[in-house]
């Protein structure tokens, strides 16, 4: 979603600015502006669609400042175009958003009749005018921030500059915010995301919800300090030394990052089991023990909650434990039964998105422990949860989640077996070893899933289906396809297809047929149902299936031997790679596809 960066100090402020803003590209966005001081007035560039139209423009007019704040956007409220991208200028404020204001209507009106001009359709001007009116009458900005903040309702976070001064300001509810600085360079920095601020920030902050954090500098300092709406100074914040390296995110031979982070898989794999089989992540693993819960919530959205889908066999299977998976926007909102013996287990990659945080907040309120399976160490829902299990997948850049998914379905693995008391070292690494090593041998098989792709890639629609444990891979690979490659997928349990879906089963139509060896004979009828209604069939399985290479027009088998539960990990390597060279063959901006952003931060 939005990205935020702001900084002062002795350098060109548009440089660090411009850095940071490129870096979060890959959240998503659809337009992008700078705003920066110039003889203690504020000056502002913005520009539809990339950062490079931005970058063009600034490089035109070559300006210089020592503050700046800049910002990418994801619409919400009001079109893309130049008047609604961000900062929301006036002549004593500058602001930039990332969230929702949910009673900006409102707002807008009552300060439209007190005689408040508004230039945007943005819910965020609303906050640029509200700052300016409490300023006119308190003169201070903390008070006007905080009288702003109460008067709004939803996610937010703000970032602020001002005329004649080279502090920056920032608060947010509900969204994420780091303050940062480098104290030999005299910098400080704000920033939506602690990457924007690697190999710039030494120290980087997090601060609480409704924490307003002032920056200021002068030549010969600089400070970082932290209030609450109240006024008084606030201890809610997290300091931390960032070590985090920027190297990881370059593409490498690959040609986007989603092919990149799609051949990290096995490597990441072994790392994950050095990690949890080591001291620190056995201990860590070792802590769900003492949990005995009547029933398991896990939650999450998109990608996370297909994987949500896979693991909650593994906690069923091997605990005997009730769990219910569900899609985090609606069981934020729908009353669930939750009990204090229950666990809540939260799996995002980010750590970030908006509803699986206010479900979390829901677990939390009702005395449920709450558990993430978590890439983003530090992120938001890490800080929520009482017990985090990383995934240990590293910077995933792709807006596709593809590595994530995999980590996250083998950290769950991981957990319900240490829960089960079942976790055998020797075993597991035997399992995750062979897992990683066929995850190669599909890898080195690009060629055959690119002619698959190269055959069907102009279909008018794709069905993959799939039973059991292959029902959520089902669901995967479909998503996937139509984020990246924009055409109509859909992901069907394949015992469902008789219930409607088959009836847009023609010649025109292909079918992704998932068969493992569970189920077999059920799923393959369902694949033979699709056949004599003339479906093209792109068959997915054992490598030794005779039976369903038969009925396929194309067929990728894939050693399922001795895999067990981790088969529909295997498996959906192989739709990774189809999604992925479908997209190539349509021509998509695979790793930043059109509407999407990598972080959901708003509901
Ligand atoms: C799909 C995808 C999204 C995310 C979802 C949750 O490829 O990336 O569906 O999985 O937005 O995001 P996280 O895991 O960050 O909570």
């Amino acid at each position: 979603m939005c990205g935020i960066v702001g900084y002062s100090g002795p350098q060109n402020a548009i440089i660090p600015v411009l850095e940071g803003l490129t870096r979060l590209e890959y959240r998503g966005y659809d337009s992008a502006g700078v705003s920066y001081l110039v003889n203690n007035e504020i000056q502002i560039i913005k520009k539809e669609g990339k950062i490079d139209n931005l970058k063009a423009e600034i490089k035109n007019k070559n300006p210089f400042s020592h503050t700046a704040i800049g910002h990418t956007r994801w619409a919400t409220h009001g079109a893309v175009n130049e008047l609604n991208a961000h900062p929301h200028t006036n002549e004593t404020f500058s602001i930039v958003h990332n969230g929702i204001i949910e009673n900006a209507s409102e707002i807008k009106e009552d300060l439209q009749k007190e005689g408040f001009k508004f230039k945007s359709d943005t819910d965020s001007e609303v906050f640029l005018v509200l700052l300016t009116k409490y300023f006119l009458q308190t003169k201070s900005v903390k008070d006007s921030i905080s009288l702003a903040m109460k008067l709004i309702r939803g996610n937010s976070a703000f970032v602020m500059m001002m005329k004649d001064s080279t502090s920056l300001y920032a608060v947010k509810r509900g969204a994420p915010l780091v303050a940062g600085n480098n104290p030999a360079k005299k910098e400080i920095y704000l920033s939506s995301d602690p990457y924007a601020l690697i190999g710039f920030a030494e120290n980087i902050y997090f601060p609480e919800d409704e924490v307003i954090c002032e920056l200021n500098r002068t030549d010969k300092d600089i400070e970082v300090k932290f209030f609450e709406l109240s006024g008084q100074k606030s201890e809610r914040y997290k300091a931390q030394a960032k070590k985090m390296s920027l190297d990881v995110a370059n593409k490498g031979e690959h040609e986007h990052f989603m092919l990149k982070e799609i051949y990290e898989q096995p490597g990441l794999i072994k790392n994950l089991y050095e990690y949890y089989l080591n001291q620190e992540g056995r201990q860590l693993l070792t802590k769900i023990t003492k949990y005995k819960p009547d029933f398991i919530h896990i939650i999450g959205c998109g990608t996370a909650w297909h994987a949500g889908l896979v693991i909650k066999n593994f906690f069923e299977e091997q605990n005997k434990v009730r769990v219910n998976v569900e899609l985090a926007s609606e069981f934020r909102y729908r009353n669930p039964i939750l009990k204090k013996n229950d666990i809540g287990i939260f799996i995002s990659q980010s750590g970030e998105t908006a509803d699986t945080l206010a479900s979390c907040d829901l677990c939390i309120e009702e005395k449920v422990t709450a558990l993430s399976i978590v890439n983003v160490e530090g992120s938001t829902l890490y800080r929520n949860c009482a017990e985090n299990f990383l995934i240990k997948a590293g910077l995933e850049i792709g807006v596709a989640s593809t590595k994530a998914f995999t980590m996250q379905v083998l950290t769950g693995y991981l957990m319900s077996l240490s829960m089960a008391g079942k976790l055998e070292a020797k075993k597991v690494q035997k399992e995750f070893d062979l897992l990683a090593d066929n995850i190669k041998q599909v890898l080195s098989r690009t060629t055959e899933i690119k002619a698959i792709a190269d055959a069907v890639y102009n279909k008018k629609g794709f069905i993959f289906t799939g039973r059991g444990i292959y029902f959520p891979i089902a669901l995967e690979g479909a998503l996937k396809l139509k984020e990246i490659a924009y055409v109509h997928a859909e992901g069907y349990a394949a015992g469902e297809l008789k219930h409607g879906p088959i009836a847009l089963i023609d010649q025109h139509m292909v079918n992704i047929s998932i068969v493992g060896p569970e189920l077999h004979e059920k799923a393959l009828s369902n694949t033979e149902e699709v056949k004599s209604r003339r479906g093209l069939i792109i068959g997915i399985g054992d490598e030794k299936d005779k039976k369903l290479k038969g009925v396929s027009d194309y067929y990728f088998g894939m050693n399922l031997e001795g895999l067990d539960h981790l088969r529909p990990v295997l498996v959906n390597i192989s739709m990774q790679l189809f999604a992925y060279y479908v997209a190539k063959l349509k021509g998509t901006d695979i790793d930043k596809p059109r509407n999407l952003a990598k972080s959901v931060t708003v509901e």
